[in-house]
């Protein structure tokens, strides 16, 4: 059994990455002056979180009804949705999943978007719905600067995307251009959106006071329902509608300073060893994509401090791992043995087999290691509450549903309890909130944006036909 010291001295080790009352507060207090920031015509340059105007000012109301096709762009798993809506809320989709390789990753833009057409092609022809004109919503999870609902330009790849000849340029244009490519292939791509937006929408068609949306998965970002009067940005002739959803792009929190407060080494590490170094700070210190290798470069330097598989007879192949295999350790690790509880470790145990081709593990090297994965996921946690708290706030309404997907959200049976630990604190008495599970944001999202573009394009026609009467 370990001793209490060794623990304690484990804990004043994971101190650094515990976060105090103090520095969440301070972090609340910079995440709200930088959305401030990034809501002002005038400030906007200088804020990390840059508040993209969605043109989303519609919202669902249940009824919709129809078939909409969805491309789904953003993780790492590229996906094809034949969505129908049947009113009442409710819903039948279709979907294939089509595999992303480095080469899609990080060829051009025209041969990404090239492959895109070639997958959207065969699910069409698959679904017999290639002579069916239908309406397309692109959920493409990147952030973008939009000046309309299907018009996006491409400001910066994140999570690991790196396209060449694609940043600065239209991608809607860009996914047009590749479908005229494609005798024989006939769509009408008409909204692009971010997988936050989706996820809103989606949690909004059932319920209407979802007026935010979070993603916890390979990245991390939320979006949030502004009034228009707060957008100093937007075109007067938008503003007939009351509201617009925002998308925040909160992963590049922190390239301005905001999070340098509970920055530590290993936080530096991870964005050293990036392809994107300096950017995306907070979704480098919060999201799945990152999280495995944090919790790589801690145990590293916990056992090289003796504090972990001190006495192990493979301590140093296990180092050597640690040091030369980078993402040994996948976020998938944190989520799967968060449910080990036993005296036995079964699962710890596994991911020590898998990953040291470790034997027989010692229970107390499990339950370290258990501590580790468990103070990087609450970190997390405790962190997306806070900025969450930021917006429920800024939403002011007494009640808020949080609309939330994403695979580390999904899988980690803590994770929302984490986020609640913050929000309780950080989200004003007089508002109440609640979370709740997206059901495939991004496809469905995309069909209902599509949906309410082409309701408004419908009413818009029959109003011009009755003027002309
Ligand atoms: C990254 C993207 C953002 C997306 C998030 C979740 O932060 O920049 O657009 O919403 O990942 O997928």
């Amino acid at each position: 059994m370990s001793t209490t010291s060794e623990l304690t001295r484990l804990r004043e080790f994971l101190n650094e990455l515990i976060p105090s009352e103090d520095q969440l507060v301070r972090l609340y207090q910079n995440f709200c002056a930088q959305i401030r920031k990034g809501l002002g015509s005038k400030t906007n340059k200088d804020a990390s979180t840059k508040c993209y105007l969605t043109y989303v000012q519609d919202f669902p109301t249940g009824n919709e009804t129809g078939k909409y096709l969805a491309l789904d762009l953003g993780g790492s798993k590229f996906r094809v949705l034949l969505i129908h809506l049947k009113g009442d809320s409710e819903a039948e989709q279709i979907t294939k999943i089509y595999d992303l390789t480095e080469r899609e990753l990080h060829s051009t833009g025209v041969e990404l978007f090239d492959y895109i057409a070639k997958c959207l092609h065969e699910f069409v022809c698959e679904q017999k719905v290639d002579n069916e004109h239908m309406p397309l919503g692109f959920t493409f999870s990147f952030p973008c600067v939009q000046t309309g609902l299907s018009r996006a330009t491409l400001v910066r790849w994140t999570k690991g995307f790196n396209c060449s000849d694609t940043v600065g340029e239209d991608i809607g244009l860009m996914l047009k251009a590749a479908i005229a490519r494609r005798p024989g292939l006939r769509i009408d791509m008409v909204a692009i959106l971010n997988d936050t937006t989706g996820t809103q929408m989606s949690c909004a068609h059932r319920n209407p006071s979802c007026n935010i949306g979070l993603i916890v998965g390979t990245g991390c970002n939320a979006c949030y329902t502004e009034k228009v009067e707060n957008c100093e940005r937007l075109d007067s002739k938008y503003k007939d509608k009351p509201k617009i959803i925002i998308n925040v792009e909160w992963g590049a929190f922190g390239e301005k300073g905001g999070v340098d407060h509970l920055f530590t080494d290993y936080d530096r590490t991870v964005d050293q060893n990036s392809i994107n170094r300096g950017a995306q700070i907070f979704e480098k210190m919060v999201s799945g994509m990152y999280m495995g290798e944090l919790v790589r470069l801690i145990l590293l330097r916990a056992v090289n401090e003796n504090l972990v598989f001190a006495q192990c007879k493979l301590r140093k192949h296990i180092t050597d791992i640690l040091t030369k295999k980078p993402h040994c350790i996948e976020t998938k690790v944190l989520s799967d043995i968060a449910n080990d509880r036993g005296d036995d470790w079964p699962l710890v145990k596994d991911v020590f087999k898998q990953v040291f081709n470790l034997n027989n593990a010692d229970p107390d090297d499990c339950m370290k290691f258990k501590f580790i994965c468990d103070v990087v996921v609450k970190r997390s946690g405790n962190m997306i509450g806070v900025t969450l708290s930021g917006l429920v706030n800024k939403v002011g309404e007494s009640f808020s549903v949080i609309g939330v997907d994403g695979t580390v959200y999904r899988c980690h049976p803590n994770f929302d309890g984490y986020m609640r630990e913050t929000l309780d604190r950080f989200v004003d008495k007089d508002y109440k909130y609640d979370m709740m599970l997206s059901e495939d944001g991004s496809g469905r999202g995309a069909a209902l944006v599509a949906a309410v573009v082409h309701r408004d394009y419908m009413e818009r026609k029959s109003l011009n036909a009755k003027l002309r009467q």
